[in-house]
């Protein structure tokens, strides 16, 4: 038994939906601990599954290791295993949901296969605290507003075309930027509000991402190029990319609050990463007289200790999966799950 967690045994979780491998703990209680992750970033162009995938493999056997070394901990500490079943790129789940199977048998653990993108939220709540809210879920895959409603999280609104991540990331790389991108826009957007704060959006407008509760992001993206190839500087369309797209996610969680009748608005996903995104979310619920909250930044992209989480509380109510159960779901849906922890 290790000696920093004494007799309280930890769920091991297993991300591995697209470009990151990371392995991360639970305690029985809900501690959650620091992931051992790793990114594949290509050198160029987009993310070739199978070449994730092989990065995943290669990779595994280290990270695993490192949690276990750096948590003193040994495979009698682990109580259970959860793991990404979807949704995600095919070769790279079968490789987290390959080494799940394998350490659930070698171990003699149960095995809990948990939907990624609810993940997102469970770890948001375990770490902000906050009970009911709506989900802004930005990532690079997906744009989701969720909200639980009669055991499920709907999807009260979601991206009609490519996820907000991804075109942050598509627009960076087409001018230069390596994946991921997202970070790139978020620090030339600022470098160009720092050297003018009273900046405004009359010199570029851009089409407005918003189509009723959906998003779309490809013809902003496009248009955006476009600003760049008439002459305006990089930082000023990287900034007004981001006012745009970021008022429109605001605008439908918004929407999605007076609908549900919601007081809480959680982020979640890489993109909440973003200091303005958690601005504009700041300002909306407080002239709403809500609450905006969003998990530290290593828990908001994606980590092995969200999916730990899901499947501790999973396991709360006495939920595992049967390895004849077991396969990937690539197009798991967020309200495909049933939801019946607290
Ligand atoms: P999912 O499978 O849930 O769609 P994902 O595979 O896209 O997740 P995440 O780690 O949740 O993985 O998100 C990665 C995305 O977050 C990338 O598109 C990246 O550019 C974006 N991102 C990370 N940090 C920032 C930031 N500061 N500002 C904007 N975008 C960011
Ligand atoms: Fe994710």
């Amino acid at each position: 038994m290790s000696a920093a967690y004494g007799l309280m045994a930890m769920i091991l979780g297993i991300e591995s939906t697209a470009h990151t491998l990371s392995f991360g703990l639970v305690s029985q209680d809900g501690e959650a601990l620091p992931s051992s992750s790793d990114l594949y970033a290509p050198d160029e162009g987009g993310i070739h599954p199978r070449e994730a995938a092989d990065h995943h493999s290669e990779i595994a056997g280290h990270l695993l290791q490192n949690l276990m070394e750096t948590n003193s901990l040994n495979s009698s500490d682990i109580s259970a295993i959860a793991f990404s079943q979807g949704p995600g790129l095919g070769p790279c789940l079968r490789v987290g949901a390959s080494i799940a199977r394998g350490l659930s048998h070698s171990w003699d653990v149960p095995l809990v296969g948990v939907n990624h993108c609810v993940a997102h939220i469970e770890i948001g709540r375990n770490q902000t605290k906050c009970d009911d809210p709506v989900l802004l879920y930005v990532s690079g895959g997906n744009t989701q507003i969720i909200a639980r409603k009669g055991g499920r999280y709907r999807v009260l609104g979601e991206t009609l075309d490519i996820g907000i991540g991804n075109m942050l990331d598509k627009f960076a790389r087409t001018h230069g930027m390596a994946f991921p991108g997202g970070p790139k826009v978020e620090s030339l957007a600022s470098k160009w509000l720092s050297s003018d704060s009273t900046r405004t959006l009359d010199r570029i407008s851009l089409p407005y991402a918003v189509q009723g509760m959906d998003l779309s992001f490809s013809g902003i993206m496009t248009a955006a190029n476009q600003k760049v190839a008439d002459g305006h500087p990089l930082e000023e369309v990287c900034w007004a990319l981001q006012e745009h797209v970021f008022a429109a996610c605001i605008e439908v969680a918004e929407r999605a609050m007076a609908h549900a009748g919601k007081d809480e608005l959680l982020l979640g996903g890489g993109v909440a990463c973003n200091a303005r995104i958690n601005e504009m979310a700041r300002i909306m619920c407080d002239e709403r007289g809500a609450t905006a909250y969003c998990p530290p930044k290593p828990f908001c992209v994606d980590n092995g200790t969200m999916i730990a989480e899901l499947g501790r509380r999973m396991l709360s109510v006495s939920e595992t999966t049967e390895l004849s159960e077991s396969a990937i779901s690539p197009g798991l849906r967020t309200d495909q799950t049933i939801v019946r922890w607290n």
